[in-house]
């Protein structure tokens, strides 16, 4: 899918040839209405009618009408231009246009955009017209080739911000596709390809390794996780290197556990199809990876992603079973379905190598976040508050929201063992937050936040599928950490 930005009268629009037009009417615009355009009697008729309301979403659609060159025209209220109301009229607008399969399609705004107006509706309408085909026999891939945006006013920022947006959505769909695919099309190994190819198309390094490396690493707790399973594991190393090599990295670890049965504290039958997501915070970082070998921003970044399943075997871990990390803490299992930690805990070690400027850890860690804090916001857990606040305005930012949780040390009480260092489970209270408090013995090295996606990674029901959610946050983050850095090359993401 592809953006174009064009400085446009919308008299102008009109007269193209598009498959099909949205045209963006903010509430307080009232020259659309009084112009000689050839809609604007239609418009004031149909408000002074009563059939049209400034609220966000409100549509008229425009079959073929005179003096418009496309058949197809969309006239959908923005309010008063608000992230969420411009997300909202761009939802509704593809409501109408999903049946129409054009391929080239306008936006129009007859309004100056800001950057994340522009972002707003690239990444919803990417989202909206996405469709998977990999496992399909008969696919259907979307028709959408095209969007072109256009506004009577365009400066550099919306001409950098589309090209965010390009590469924000590419990001997006590889983390969609990777998370969707199911597990017997997503093992350890095809992650791990994903990975190089997707390195290999720009230019930074990655690096895999198998069993036998990391048992030399002495990664005990991730050796532990995919004992139960035949497919072998797989650590991936990716370095994105945009900067001097003495520049420390910003070090994203993804949990990869392509599919998660809870091994031998095995999980219920309802919805354990789902579990095939619980490798989209592996799937965020190969997203993000994407977008960064677009953009090629001037900051180093590490990717770690521990891949596994977790199976039951006969030689699958115990409950009980004790095994000693990469760092040297020894770890009771009292259940293996909270196995996410385990291989998150030696990856976070492993980061420490990479004297990081800070590790971010993204993960469909626990049930209790989804309890939590729903679909809405991802948990955000760190003891920075300066990394928090970034993360959290990152987030803002892009519409991929993120809440923060205390992370006191009594929660920590719970994990306490007889027979290990630390026990992998807690009790039932707070579950995200005793989660976090393990991760967190791992990472006390550097600065760190930890994201739990559980809630927010994907939707349940009828509309199934990865969101490609938090690319939009980390990315967000990591570009902001660019410009702080070298304030003169505030630019380099620009094309
Ligand atoms: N991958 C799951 C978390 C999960 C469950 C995410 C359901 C989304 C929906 C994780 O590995 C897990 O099983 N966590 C356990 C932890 C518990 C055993 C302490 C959980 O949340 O039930
Ligand atoms: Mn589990
Ligand atoms: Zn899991």
């Amino acid at each position: 899918m592809n953006f174009e930005i064009q400085k446009r009268a919308l008299s102008s629009v009109l007269r193209d040839d598009l498959d099909a037009l949205v045209l963006l009417w903010p509430a307080q615009d009232a020259d659309l209405i009084a112009s000689k355009d050839p809609i604007a009697a239609l418009l004031k008729q149909a408000m002074q009618q009563g059939d049209f309301e400034h609220k966000p979403g409100a549509s008229l659609y425009l079959y073929a009408h005179p003096g418009v060159k496309t058949r197809h025209l969309v006239v959908v209220s923005v309010a008063d231009g608000s992230t969420a109301d411009v997300g909202t009229a761009m939802k509704a607008a593809w409501t109408v246009l999903k049946s129409v399969k054009a391929k080239r399609l306008g936006v129009h705004a007859p309004f100056n955009m800001s950057a994340q107006t522009v972002h707003v509706l690239a990444s919803t309408l990417a989202d909206a017209s996405y469709s998977y085909t990999s496992t399909l026999s008969q696919p259907k891939p979307r028709a959408l080739k095209t969007v072109v945006f256009s506004a009577p006013v365009i400066h550099a920022e919306q001409r950098a911000a589309v090209a965010h947006a390009q590469a924000l959505v590419s990001g997006v769909e590889v983390a969609k596709e990777w998370a969707n695919r199911p597990a017997n099309h997503a093992t350890p190994s095809m992650l791990a390809d994903a990975a190089k190819s997707i390195a290999k198309g720009a230019c930074f390094k990655c690096e895999v390794l198998g069993p036998k490396e990391v048992a030399k690493l002495g990664m005990g707790a991730f050796l532990a996780v995919a004992r139960g399973s035949v497919e072998p594991l797989r650590f991936i190393v990716m370095r994105y290197n945009g900067a001097a090599a003495s520049q420390a990295p910003v070090v994203l670890v993804g949990k990869g556990i392509t599919f998660d049965t809870g091994g031998i504290s095995m999980k219920p039958a309802a919805e354990m199809d789902e579990m095939k997501f619980d490798m989209c915070g592996a799937a965020s970082v190969l997203g993000v990876f994407q977008a960064l070998g677009q953009l090629k921003p001037a900051l180093n970044v590490v990717g770690l992603i521990p891949a596994t399943e977790n199976m039951p075997d006969g030689s699958a871990v115990k409950p009980g079973d004790v095994v000693t990390s990469m760092g040297g803490q020894t770890i009771e299992i009292l259940n293996t379905d909270a196995e996410g930690r385990l291989v998150l805990c030696d990856a976070l070690t492993y980061a420490e190598r990479f004297k990081p400027h800070a590790v971010i850890d993204i993960a469909t860690l626990t049930g209790a976040c989804v309890i939590a804090l729903g679909g809405v916001r991802s948990g955000l857990f760190t003891s920075d508050n300066a990394l928090a606040e970034m993360l959290q305005l990152a987030g803002e930012a892009s519409g991929d929201l993120c809440w923060r949780m205390p992370l006191d040390e009594d929660y920590a009480q719970g994990l306490k063992s007889r027979f290990a260092d630390v026990a992998n489970v807690a009790g039932r209270q707070a579950g995200a937050i005793t989660a976090a408090k393990f991760l967190q013995r791992f990472a006390s090295r550097y600065p760190w936040a930890h994201l739990d996606i559980a809630g927010t990674a994907w939707r349940s029901g009828a509309a199934k599928g990865a969101t490609g959610r938090p690319v939009a946050l980390l990315l967000n983050y990591l570009l902001i950490q660019a410009e702080q850095k070298t304030p003169s090359l505030s630019s380099s993401h620009r094309k």
